[in-house]
């Protein structure tokens, strides 16, 4: 299992939830799921996550590596799931599918989070807002990825993403 999350700039939620899912899946015995993140935007390219999102994710126990990269369409190719942080960041993606199989991939975090019902939360931007932004964008980042790990131990991945019209 390959997964990618995805934001705009690659700076701010996408490499949080990549370091959130790597320590859960970790925790949980799936060390061998791996994660990676990427940007629809080519803003921050080269950059390290944005200093907010470091000292709220460090001072959570996450490690951070990663220099922002772009999506490209190729990328589908090295993921089994795409998860877009927002409805911008799944529409960007979306525009840049090649097949149904590219298609089938993309989902929004919010559909695996503890609040997913008929309606799915975007995670928001929050880029320019000051740290409780980021510490709100880890409460959030947290809870999903409690669910995307519950579901791949228990799997459940293909009903979760079935109940909420991914994968058409
Ligand atoms: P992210 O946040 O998409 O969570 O990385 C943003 C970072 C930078 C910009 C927008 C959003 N920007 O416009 O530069």
């Amino acid at each position: 299992m390959r997964i990618l999350t995805v934001c705009l700039g690659n700076i701010c939620r996408s490499p949080a939830a990549e370091s959130v899912l790597l320590h859960k899946l970790a925790e949980a015995g799936l060390g061998h799921v791996r994660v990676t993140s990427a940007g629809t935007a080519d803003y921050h390219v080269g950059e390290r996550p944005h200093e907010l999102s470091v000292a709220e994710g460090e001072r959570r126990g996450y490690a951070f590596s990663t220099r922002g990269i772009q999506f490209e369409d190729t990328h589908f190719d090295d993921a089994d799931l795409v998860l877009a942080m927002d409805a911008i960041n799944e529409a960007d993606l979306l525009e840049l599918v090649r097949s149904p199989e590219d298609r089938a991939k993309i989902v929004r975090f919010g559909v695996f989070a503890s609040d997913a019902g008929d309606g799915v939360r975007d995670v928001p931007d929050p880029w320019g807002r000051p740290a409780e932004a980021y510490t709100a964008m880890y409460d959030q980042i947290e809870d999903a990825a409690d669910g995307l790990v519950r579901a791949l131990q228990e799997g459940t991945l293909d009903e979760v993403l079935a109940r909420h019209g991914a994968g058409r």
